[in-house]
Protein backbone atom coordinates (compact mmCIF):
# COMPACT_ATOMS: atom_id res chain seq x y z
CA UNK A 1 0.00 0.00 0.00
CA UNK A 2 0.55 3.32 -0.58
CA UNK A 3 2.28 4.65 2.52
CA UNK A 4 1.20 8.65 1.83
CA UNK A 5 -1.28 9.24 -0.94
CA UNK A 6 -2.51 12.47 -2.19
CA UNK A 7 -5.79 11.73 -3.85
CA UNK A 8 -7.14 14.53 -6.10
CA UNK A 9 -6.28 17.84 -4.01
CA UNK A 10 -7.46 20.76 -4.37
CA UNK A 11 -6.83 24.44 -2.80
CA UNK A 12 -8.71 27.33 -3.89
CA UNK A 13 -7.98 30.68 -2.20
CA UNK A 14 -11.35 32.76 -3.87
CA UNK A 15 -11.37 32.40 -7.31
CA UNK A 16 -7.18 31.71 -7.47
CA UNK A 17 -6.46 27.93 -7.91
CA UNK A 18 -3.46 27.51 -5.81
CA UNK A 19 -3.63 23.71 -6.15
CA UNK A 20 -5.38 21.58 -8.75
CA UNK A 21 -6.26 18.17 -8.48
CA UNK A 22 -2.43 16.79 -7.34
CA UNK A 23 -2.00 13.01 -7.02
CA UNK A 24 0.88 11.86 -5.75
CA UNK A 25 1.76 8.49 -3.69
CA UNK A 26 4.61 8.60 -1.51
CA UNK A 27 6.23 5.61 -0.28
CA UNK A 28 7.82 4.30 2.95
CA UNK A 29 11.11 5.85 3.59
CA UNK A 30 11.17 7.68 0.13
CA UNK A 31 12.33 11.22 -0.45
CA UNK A 32 10.65 13.37 -2.33
CA UNK A 33 10.92 16.92 -3.32
CA UNK A 34 8.10 19.11 -4.93
CA UNK A 35 9.90 21.38 -7.15
CA UNK A 36 8.51 24.78 -9.14
CA UNK A 37 8.46 28.34 -10.04
CA UNK A 38 7.46 30.65 -7.20
CA UNK A 39 3.61 30.78 -6.67
CA UNK A 40 2.48 27.18 -8.10
CA UNK A 41 1.27 25.73 -4.99
CA UNK A 42 4.26 23.39 -2.87
CA UNK A 43 4.23 25.46 0.31
CA UNK A 44 -0.17 25.13 0.01
CA UNK A 45 0.51 21.76 -0.46
CA UNK A 46 2.76 20.77 2.19
CA UNK A 47 0.64 22.71 4.40
CA UNK A 48 -2.27 20.79 3.82
CA UNK A 49 -0.50 17.93 4.62
CA UNK A 50 0.57 19.44 7.25
CA UNK A 51 -3.31 20.53 8.62
CA UNK A 52 -2.35 24.32 8.64
CA UNK A 53 -4.43 24.60 5.35
CA UNK A 54 -7.90 22.81 4.97
CA UNK A 55 -7.78 21.44 1.24
CA UNK A 56 -11.34 22.45 -0.97
CA UNK A 57 -11.15 19.21 -2.58
CA UNK A 58 -9.29 15.68 -2.56
CA UNK A 59 -8.21 13.39 0.14
CA UNK A 60 -4.50 12.42 2.20
CA UNK A 61 -4.52 9.52 3.21
CA UNK A 62 -1.56 7.64 5.41
CA UNK A 63 -1.34 4.38 5.52
CA UNK A 64 -4.93 4.22 4.18
CA UNK A 65 -6.31 5.84 7.12
CA UNK A 66 -8.20 9.59 6.04
CA UNK A 67 -5.35 12.22 7.53
CA UNK A 68 -7.78 15.15 7.35
CA UNK A 69 -9.81 14.00 9.90
CA UNK A 70 -6.92 14.02 12.35
CA UNK A 71 -5.71 17.10 13.96
CA UNK A 72 -2.62 18.81 13.12
CA UNK A 73 -0.55 18.01 16.40
CA UNK A 74 -1.70 14.46 16.76
CA UNK A 75 -0.44 13.51 12.68
CA UNK A 76 2.54 12.87 14.08
CA UNK A 77 4.76 14.78 11.38
CA UNK A 78 8.19 16.79 11.77
CA UNK A 79 7.95 20.06 10.06
CA UNK A 80 10.97 22.50 9.11
CA UNK A 81 9.44 25.81 7.38
CA UNK A 82 11.44 28.30 6.59
CA UNK A 83 10.13 30.79 8.84
CA UNK A 84 9.97 28.26 11.52
CA UNK A 85 12.19 30.55 13.92
CA UNK A 86 13.26 28.79 17.18
CA UNK A 87 12.80 30.16 20.44
CA UNK A 88 14.93 32.86 21.41
CA UNK A 89 14.79 32.25 25.13
CA UNK A 90 15.16 28.23 25.23
CA UNK A 91 18.88 26.81 24.67
CA UNK A 92 19.57 24.13 21.90
CA UNK A 93 18.59 20.98 24.14
CA UNK A 94 15.28 22.46 24.87
CA UNK A 95 14.21 23.75 21.52
CA UNK A 96 14.96 20.31 20.51
CA UNK A 97 13.13 18.51 23.82
CA UNK A 98 10.21 20.66 23.45
CA UNK A 99 8.12 18.78 20.97
CA UNK A 100 8.79 15.77 23.40
CA UNK A 101 7.58 17.74 26.35
CA UNK A 102 4.38 18.31 24.51
CA UNK A 103 3.69 14.66 23.91
CA UNK A 104 4.21 13.78 27.65
CA UNK A 105 7.47 12.38 27.23
CA UNK A 106 9.75 11.41 30.31
CA UNK A 107 12.14 13.63 31.42
CA UNK A 108 15.16 10.81 31.39
CA UNK A 109 13.99 9.60 28.20
CA UNK A 110 13.28 13.23 27.20
CA UNK A 111 17.40 13.92 27.61
CA UNK A 112 18.40 10.75 25.76
CA UNK A 113 16.38 11.36 23.09
CA UNK A 114 17.47 15.07 22.53
CA UNK A 115 21.08 14.01 22.91
CA UNK A 116 20.50 11.46 20.35
CA UNK A 117 19.31 13.45 18.44
CA UNK A 118 21.70 16.28 19.13
CA UNK A 119 24.48 14.24 18.30
CA UNK A 120 22.73 13.13 14.74
CA UNK A 121 22.79 17.00 13.26
CA UNK A 122 26.45 17.33 15.01
CA UNK A 123 25.68 19.48 17.36
CA UNK A 124 26.01 17.74 20.85
CA UNK A 125 28.26 19.98 21.98
CA UNK A 126 26.15 22.80 22.01
CA UNK A 127 23.01 21.91 23.29
CA UNK A 128 23.35 24.79 26.20
CA UNK A 129 24.06 27.32 23.68
CA UNK A 130 21.14 30.15 23.10
CA UNK A 131 20.31 30.11 19.53
CA UNK A 132 21.81 33.58 19.14
CA UNK A 133 25.20 32.51 19.78
CA UNK A 134 24.39 29.80 16.38
CA UNK A 135 26.01 29.92 12.83
CA UNK A 136 22.85 30.18 10.06
CA UNK A 137 23.65 26.53 9.49
CA UNK A 138 23.77 25.59 12.97
CA UNK A 139 20.40 27.48 14.11
CA UNK A 140 19.16 24.95 10.96
CA UNK A 141 20.68 21.67 12.21
CA UNK A 142 18.75 22.84 15.65
CA UNK A 143 15.29 22.87 13.66
CA UNK A 144 15.74 19.61 12.14
CA UNK A 145 16.55 17.95 15.10
CA UNK A 146 13.44 19.55 17.02
CA UNK A 147 11.44 17.84 13.76
CA UNK A 148 13.47 14.62 14.12
CA UNK A 149 13.48 13.87 17.68
CA UNK A 150 9.69 13.12 17.65
CA UNK A 151 10.40 10.43 14.98
CA UNK A 152 8.19 12.14 13.00
CA UNK A 153 5.69 9.30 10.52
CA UNK A 154 6.75 12.24 7.88
CA UNK A 155 9.41 14.88 7.62
CA UNK A 156 7.92 17.92 6.13
CA UNK A 157 10.63 20.79 4.84
CA UNK A 158 10.19 23.91 3.25
CA UNK A 159 12.63 25.48 1.76
CA UNK A 160 14.79 24.76 4.81
CA UNK A 161 17.97 25.73 3.43
CA UNK A 162 17.09 29.01 1.63
CA UNK A 163 19.15 31.00 4.23
CA UNK A 164 22.04 29.55 3.90
CA UNK A 165 25.09 30.55 1.78
CA UNK A 166 26.04 28.33 -1.60
CA UNK A 167 29.11 26.55 0.19
CA UNK A 168 27.17 25.83 3.67
CA UNK A 169 24.05 24.93 1.94
CA UNK A 170 25.51 22.30 -0.14
CA UNK A 171 27.14 20.88 2.89
CA UNK A 172 23.76 20.88 4.61
CA UNK A 173 22.17 19.05 1.37
CA UNK A 174 24.70 16.48 1.99
CA UNK A 175 23.91 16.09 5.62
CA UNK A 176 20.28 16.23 5.16
CA UNK A 177 20.34 13.23 2.71
CA UNK A 178 22.84 11.25 4.97
CA UNK A 179 20.46 12.22 8.16
CA UNK A 180 17.26 10.83 6.14
CA UNK A 181 18.98 8.12 4.85
CA UNK A 182 20.14 7.28 8.62
CA UNK A 183 16.87 7.32 9.95
CA UNK A 184 14.52 6.44 6.82
CA UNK A 185 12.11 9.26 7.19
CA UNK A 186 9.96 9.47 4.49
CA UNK A 187 10.46 13.20 3.91
CA UNK A 188 8.53 15.73 1.26
CA UNK A 189 10.69 18.76 0.54
CA UNK A 190 9.82 21.66 -0.84
CA UNK A 191 12.21 23.55 -3.00
CA UNK A 192 12.52 26.08 -5.76
CA UNK A 193 16.13 25.51 -6.18
CA UNK A 194 16.26 22.49 -8.82
CA UNK A 195 20.40 21.13 -8.16
CA UNK A 196 18.96 21.06 -4.59
CA UNK A 197 15.92 19.05 -5.40
CA UNK A 198 18.03 16.71 -7.81
CA UNK A 199 20.78 16.20 -5.09
CA UNK A 200 18.64 15.10 -2.32
CA UNK A 201 15.36 13.34 -3.91
CA UNK A 202 14.43 9.84 -4.71
CA UNK A 203 11.71 11.25 -7.07
CA UNK A 204 10.65 14.60 -7.93
CA UNK A 205 7.42 16.23 -8.64
CA UNK A 206 8.14 19.08 -11.35
CA UNK A 207 4.67 21.74 -10.59
CA UNK A 208 3.39 24.38 -12.21
CA UNK A 209 0.18 26.03 -11.60
CA UNK A 210 -1.07 23.84 -8.81
CA UNK A 211 -0.46 20.61 -10.89
CA UNK A 212 1.93 17.92 -10.83
CA UNK A 213 3.86 18.44 -14.70
CA UNK A 214 6.18 15.19 -14.23
CA UNK A 215 6.85 12.92 -11.09
CA UNK A 216 9.88 10.50 -11.50
CA UNK A 217 13.55 10.16 -10.16
CA UNK A 218 15.66 13.04 -10.95
CA UNK A 219 17.85 11.62 -14.18
CA UNK A 220 14.53 10.55 -15.98
CA UNK A 221 12.92 13.76 -15.38
CA UNK A 222 16.14 15.97 -16.67
CA UNK A 223 16.86 13.05 -19.62
CA UNK A 224 13.41 12.97 -20.61
CA UNK A 225 11.33 15.69 -19.54
CA UNK A 226 7.94 15.28 -20.51
CA UNK A 227 6.59 18.89 -20.98
CA UNK A 228 8.79 22.27 -22.73
CA UNK A 229 8.02 23.31 -19.26
CA UNK A 230 9.65 20.82 -17.10
CA UNK A 231 12.68 20.59 -19.74
CA UNK A 232 13.13 24.55 -19.32
CA UNK A 233 12.71 24.48 -15.48
CA UNK A 234 15.34 22.04 -14.73
CA UNK A 235 17.87 23.67 -16.35
CA UNK A 236 19.64 25.06 -20.29
CA UNK A 237 18.07 23.43 -23.29
CA UNK A 238 18.48 23.60 -26.61
CA UNK A 239 15.71 22.79 -29.22
CA UNK A 240 17.13 21.57 -32.57
CA UNK A 241 14.99 20.89 -35.08
CA UNK A 242 11.76 19.72 -32.74
CA UNK A 243 14.21 17.82 -30.15
CA UNK A 244 15.10 18.92 -26.96
CA UNK A 245 19.39 18.56 -26.51
CA UNK A 246 20.75 19.06 -22.95
CA UNK A 247 23.69 21.51 -23.03
CA UNK A 248 26.26 18.94 -22.22
CA UNK A 249 25.66 16.37 -24.73
CA UNK A 250 26.72 18.44 -27.41
CA UNK A 251 30.67 18.20 -28.20
CA UNK A 252 32.95 19.93 -30.59
CA UNK A 253 33.22 17.58 -33.88
CA UNK A 254 34.88 17.29 -36.81
CA UNK A 255 31.96 17.62 -38.87
CA UNK A 256 28.84 18.30 -37.84
CA UNK A 257 26.18 21.89 -37.19
CA UNK A 258 28.61 24.85 -38.35
CA UNK A 259 28.65 27.70 -35.90
CA UNK A 260 30.55 30.41 -34.66
CA UNK A 261 31.36 30.48 -30.64
CA UNK A 262 29.47 34.10 -29.62
CA UNK A 263 30.70 33.22 -25.68
CA UNK A 264 33.03 31.32 -24.01
CA UNK A 265 32.82 31.59 -20.05
CA UNK A 266 34.91 29.86 -17.70
CA UNK A 267 32.46 28.32 -14.52
CA UNK A 268 35.80 26.39 -13.13
CA UNK A 269 34.73 22.51 -13.31
CA UNK A 270 33.04 23.39 -17.06
CA UNK A 271 32.85 25.64 -19.86
CA UNK A 272 29.35 27.18 -20.83
CA UNK A 273 29.50 28.38 -24.74
CA UNK A 274 27.09 30.22 -26.80
CA UNK A 275 27.60 29.14 -30.17
CA UNK A 276 25.93 30.90 -33.16
CA UNK A 277 24.26 28.19 -35.69
CA UNK A 278 21.73 27.90 -38.39
CA UNK A 279 19.28 26.44 -35.87
CA UNK A 280 19.53 29.75 -33.61
CA UNK A 281 21.94 30.04 -30.78
CA UNK A 282 23.02 26.66 -29.00
CA UNK A 283 24.51 26.74 -25.58
CA UNK A 284 27.20 23.94 -24.90
CA UNK A 285 28.78 22.95 -21.92
CA UNK A 286 31.66 20.83 -21.74
CA UNK A 287 33.67 19.55 -18.92
CA UNK A 288 37.16 21.38 -18.08
CA UNK A 289 39.68 18.59 -18.73
CA UNK A 290 42.90 20.85 -19.17
CA UNK A 291 42.79 20.80 -23.04
CA UNK A 292 43.03 23.76 -25.61
CA UNK A 293 38.94 24.46 -26.16
CA UNK A 294 37.41 26.62 -28.86
CA UNK A 295 38.02 30.34 -28.79
CA UNK A 296 35.12 33.32 -29.00
CA UNK A 297 35.20 33.76 -32.85
CA UNK A 298 36.20 30.52 -34.19
CA UNK A 299 34.47 28.40 -36.07
CA UNK A 300 33.17 25.10 -34.68
CA UNK A 301 31.11 22.18 -35.57
CA UNK A 302 28.50 20.68 -33.11
CA UNK A 303 27.49 16.75 -32.58
CA UNK A 304 24.95 15.24 -30.69
CA UNK A 305 23.88 11.56 -29.79
CA UNK A 306 20.85 10.58 -30.27
CA UNK A 307 18.68 9.90 -26.69
N1 LIG B 1 -3.68 32.43 2.32
C1 LIG B 1 -3.71 32.70 1.02
N2 LIG B 1 -4.67 33.49 0.49
C2 LIG B 1 -4.72 33.76 -0.82
N3 LIG B 1 -3.86 33.26 -1.72
C3 LIG B 1 -2.89 32.47 -1.28
C4 LIG B 1 -2.77 32.15 0.11
N4 LIG B 1 -1.70 31.32 0.26
C5 LIG B 1 -1.19 31.16 -0.97
N5 LIG B 1 -1.90 31.84 -1.90
C6 LIG B 1 -1.66 31.86 -3.35
O1 LIG B 1 -1.61 30.52 -3.83
C7 LIG B 1 -0.58 30.35 -4.77
C8 LIG B 1 0.36 29.26 -4.32
O2 LIG B 1 1.08 29.71 -3.18
P1 LIG B 1 2.20 28.85 -2.48
O3 LIG B 1 2.63 29.56 -1.26
O4 LIG B 1 1.72 27.46 -2.34
O5 LIG B 1 3.35 28.91 -3.58
P2 LIG B 1 4.82 28.29 -3.57
O6 LIG B 1 4.89 27.34 -4.71
O7 LIG B 1 5.15 27.78 -2.22
O8 LIG B 1 5.71 29.57 -3.93
P3 LIG B 1 7.14 30.08 -3.33
O9 LIG B 1 8.20 29.32 -4.09
O10 LIG B 1 7.15 31.54 -3.71
O11 LIG B 1 7.15 29.84 -1.86
C9 LIG B 1 0.09 31.71 -4.94
O12 LIG B 1 -0.45 32.34 -6.07
C10 LIG B 1 -0.30 32.44 -3.68
O13 LIG B 1 -0.38 33.83 -3.90
MG1 LIG C 1 6.50 28.40 -0.72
Amino acid sequence: MTFLALEGLGKRFGSHVAVDGLTLGVEKGEFVSLLGPSGCGKTTTLQMIAGFVEPSAGAIRLEGRDLLAVKPAKRGLGIVFQSYALFPHMTVAENVAFGLEMQGVAADERRRRVGETLELVGLAAFSGRFPRQLSGGQQQRVALARALVIRPRILLLDEPLSNLDAKLREEMQIELRQIQRTLGTTTILVTHDQAEAMALSDRLVVMNQGRAEQVGPPHVVYERPATPFVASFLGRTNLVAGETVRPEKIVFAATGLAGKVRTRIFQGNHWLYQVETASGLLTVIRQNSGEAMPGEGEQVHLAWGKA
